[in-house]
């Protein structure tokens, strides 16, 4: 295997630092393709050496040695050795001492986008995760902790603002039209938080004051011309630091806060200490340029970013294999604040859509790995969903087994024990089984498993001992270098609904238990004796989705309509529906045929729905939704035919749309929304009923829909409402379509974050066709390889979001998607190799189709000099 060449890394292998930093002063003379710059580390040997002497050993990449100073002394070439990835100097004092490294970088060369590098005329850096050492040689790990004092020295035309973590301290004038910034950071960090910003940018301020009174200032930078599109996102950051300290007594502990947002970015934004870096598309926004969904986005990312400045920078990780203590944890956080902002029930459907979507994929693939993976080739590869989502539903099944005021008790105590530290996953759980007095031996296997265990659960009622029983047993697939799996400790939340619909008061073996109850799941089987029941209950299983688990029932059609109805559980009643018409579906798929009435009877059930007050409009939309094509492709395991499934989907879609027409029509008459736009949650739940009842009439493509598409995109004063309809029309071949999209282009062709958008409604179109569109729109104006959220949005969205055409029997959108991976492997491997990522379920596919796309990863795999970053992710996903 090609892969040998490379070194994995195992956790196995941790060892400690033999050096610590304590202090780190850099010197950054900015220059676009010779950036040079001065470190001086102040340097400890860690603990008791004793007669084992060891080198000091220091990270670098793609950077010059200029020259090298010990306590002052010039070092000879004889006394250091300098190569590809390292500089070793053989000899050092055994007490503290200092080193002065001068570098040189070339920033304009970068295209990585890790390390320091330009977006536009912006210099900007990014180090997580080994990016540090791109910029001088250091030790670049995340259990090296030091305290950064930064001068950074540009031009006074093109670098007006000079950034960096930390505090300003200094700034001043120099000759020849060249300037200085110092900044201090006081709290000490591993090198992956340091950050750097240099360029002509806008600034918006603002202030935040702290429960303590501290007053904090707020700055917002964008390239000059955006600043009208900070609003939202300072709002947010306000909103983010207010729930801090009022639901985990967090507090920010710099005097000032500041994000940069740059439109060449590798991930969606870094929680640099005091200097977040975003993606521009998660800041910006206007209600005539971004859409609910884009406002939902940036709120939760701001949000995200923020909270890591205690979950993941005050307490960081002691190496890459603790990803998740800062990602799960800091994800978890997020999602309790937009479930705070917004409405609970509907983040906790989104959330579990997109575990469902991204993770469960991912953990049934060859790519999957435990949420503490043992060993990585390249790190980069391991920012996963299942490091994020996954790891994410573990803290919050540790929340559901302490209880919530437990589980707060615990967060103090993980603040309390670990500040400051680099921490570990074992760490933290041993923190909740502190707090919590509860052994969790057994839930740590959720942390060392891969693979989405799955659940079943059968009830039976006995009428004569009014007893109900559950039979409960867990089974989880091998995955990849993991055969036997142990069972896991499983939290499954259920409720037994009566025939009111109200849940019964639960007797358990003869003693109370309460209406909503938490079962321990911790053998392969369980059986759970419910006793005093008066007649057959609906079984309300797994509630707000309590473990990410596949669950299986023996809930009948008729339980499933009725809990659609009636559970109090709002995630059941979504999570009922789904699953009605994932069967329906699935048997359609196989069949080839809809069975008509069982669509109808599923159509009347989602009708009964609009006459209940009490649901949102945001959570009736929801219900709306059918499971996409992917989900409905996962449960069909194997020999998936796209095609076959678009198909049938459609299907239920027409049928759906011709029972409830009218139903449709009168909430287009009468959800109506007054004033001026607002992303707030409740109008946002609106437009989002509105939209998804205009898309159902679409299907039926009679003239008076299209005049309402038409009006609609002609007369709406924000995106959401274009976007809806051109999105609606992107699934038609409809010669409004092509007219509405071609409009649409002329009147946003200035601006990039919508292109983007342009660009992802061509990926979606659901034809074969589409596979030769894209391939062309590669050649366009609008496309450039080099921008990264152009990729994303045209080959990103055609590969991950428009199964018909990237399935294209003859295998032409595998080599579409593989010729974009090796030409944006020469530019940025960390992309590349993500992108090879949409190629993780082929063995699941029909033959014709699975051997075309084994090819297309063979032909990767084959091709000359693939980077370390995509090999490791073809060679995996062929194995
Ligand atoms: N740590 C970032 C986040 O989760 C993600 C990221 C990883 C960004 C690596 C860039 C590089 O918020
Ligand atoms: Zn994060």
């Amino acid at each position: 295997m090609k892969t040998d060449t490379a070194q994995a890394v195992y956790l196995k292998d941790y060892c400690a630092p033999d050096y610590l930093i304590s202090t780190v002063h850099l010197d950054v003379k900015l220059a676009p393709a010779a950036t040079h710059v001065t470190s001086t580390l102040t340097i400890q040997p860690n603990g008791n050496i004793g007669k084992n002497y060891r080198p000091l050993i220091l990270d670098g990449e793609e950077i010059k040695l200029d020259s090298l100073c010990l306590n002052g002394e010039v070092l000879g070439s004889d006394d250091y050795i300098v190569d590809e990835n390292s500089l070793i100097i053989a000899t050092v004092p055994q007490e503290e001492f200092t080193v002065e490294i001068k570098t040189t970088c070339n920033p304009a060369a970068n295209t990585a986008l890790s390390g320091l590098y330009r977006s536009s005329k912006t210099y900007c850096t990014q180090c997580e995760a080994e990016g540090f050492r791109r910029i001088t040689y250091f030790p670049d790990r995340p259990d090296v902790l030091a305290v950064f004092t930064v001068r950074i020295e540009g031009s006074t035309v093109e670098t007006p603002v000079l950034l960096s973590n930390g505090n300003p301290v200094e700034s001043g004038k120099l000759n020849a039209n060249r300037h200085f910034a110092i900044w201090h950071d006081p709290h000490p960090k591993p090198s992956y938080l340091f950050a750097l910003v240099a360029g002509n940018l806008g600034v918006v301020s603002d202030h935040f004051t702290t429960q303590s009174g501290g007053d904090i200032e707020l700055k917002i930078f964008v390239e000059p011309g955006n600043e009208d599109r900070c609003d939202y996102a300072m709002g947010a950051l306000k909103r983010s630091m207010k729930w801090d300290e009022e639901r985990f007594a967090r507090e920010y502990d710099l005097d000032i806060f500041m994000i940069v947002a740059v439109s060449d970015f590798n991930m969606g934004a870094m929680e640099n200490k005091g200097l977040n870096i975003f993606n521009d598309k998660f800041i910006l926004a206007r209600p005539d340029t971004a859409t609910d969904a884009d406002y939902a986005n940036i709120e939760s990312i701001i949000a995200h970013e923020y909270f890591h400045n205690w979950t993941g920078n005050r307490i960081t990780c002691r190496d890459w294999f603790q990803l998740c203590l800062k990602e799960g944890l800091t994800v978890f956080r997020d999602q309790e604040f937009s479930a705070d902002m917004r409405s609970r029930t509907v983040e906790r459907i989104a959330d579990v859509k997109r575990l469902r979507a991204q993770q469960f994929p991912e953990d049934a693939g060859p790519l999957a790995h435990p949420v503490q993976p043992e060993s990585y080739i390249e790190i980069n590869n391991f920012y996963t969903a299942t490091v994020y989502e996954k790891g994410a539903e573990l803290v919050r099944m540790l929340l559901t087994l302490l209880g919530p005021d437990t589980f707060r008790k615990a967060m103090d105590l993980y603040f309390l024990r670990h500040d400051g530290e680099a921490a570990t996953v074992e760490d933290f759980i041993r923190v909740m089984e502190d707090a919590g007095g509860i052994d969790l031996t057994q839930f740590r296997i959720w942390y060392q498993q891969a693979g989405t265990p799955e659940l079943t659960v059968n009830g039976r009622y006995d009428r004569h001992r009014r007893t109900y029983t559950l039979a409960v047993s867990q089974h989880c697939a091998p995955s990849p270098g993991q055969l036997r799996k142990h069972p896991y400790h499983i939290p499954l939340r259920i409720g037994l609904v009566d025939k009111c619909g109200e849940d019964m008061k639960l007797e358990l073996d003869g003693k109370p238990a309460g209406d909503d109850l938490v079962l321990n799941i911790r053998e392969h089987e369980h059986r759970f004796c419910f006793t005093n029941v008066a007649h057959r209950p609906y079984a309300s299983i797994l509630r707000s989705f309590s473990a990410p688990v596949k669950l299986t029932t023996n809930a009948t059609r008729s339980d499933l309509l009725f809990l659609m109805q009636h559970d109090s559980d709002l995630f059941n009643r979504w999570e009922c529906a789904q699953t009605y018409a994932t069967r329906l579906l699935t048997d359609a798929t196989v069949s080839g045929e809809l069975n008509e009435v069982k669509s109808a009877v599923f159509g009347q059930a989602l009708g009964k729905l609009f006459d209940d007050e009490t649901l949102e409009p945001a959570f009736i939309a929801q219900m709306l939704t059918l499971p996409g094509e992917s989900d409905l492709a996962r449960e069909m395991i194997n020999n998936v035919d796209p095609s076959a499934i678009y198909r049938s989907r459609l299907g239920l879609r027409k049928n759906i749309a011709a029972n409830l027409k009218e139903n449709f029509r009168h909430i287009l008459k009468t959800v109506r929304l007054s004033g001026a736009y607002s992303p707030d949650a409740i109008d946002a739940g609106k437009r989002s009923l509105r939209n998804s009842a205009l898309g159902f009439l679409a299907v039926l493509e009679d003239t008076s829909t299209l005049d309402l598409l038409k009006q609609q995109y002609m007369n709406a004063d924000n995106m959401t409402d274009v976007m809806a309809v051109l999105s609606i029309l992107t699934q038609t071949d409809l010669p409004l379509r092509d007219e509405l999209l071609d409009d649409f282009y002329s009147r946003w062709k200035h601006d990039h974050l919508v292109v983007d958008k342009w660009l992802m409604l061509n990926a979606l179109a659901p034809f074969e066709a589409t596979v030769g569109h894209v391939a062309g729109l590669m050649n366009h104006p609008a496309f450039s390889l080099k921008n990264l959220n152009k990729v994303r949005a045209l080959i990103g969205t055609f590969a991950s979001a428009n199964p018909v055409a990237f399935n294209h029997p003859s295998g032409a959108g595998y080599d579409l998607v593989s010729d974009t991976i090796l030409k944006l492997d020469k530019i940025n491997p960390q992309v590349a190799a993500r992108l090879t990522g949409v190629f993780k379920s082929w063995r699941a596919l029909e033959s014709g189709r699975r051997d075309k796309s084994q090819l297309a990863l063979q032909r990767l795999v084959d091709s000359e000099n693939l980077s370390r970053d995509t090999l490791e992710i073809a060679v995996k996903s062929l194995d």
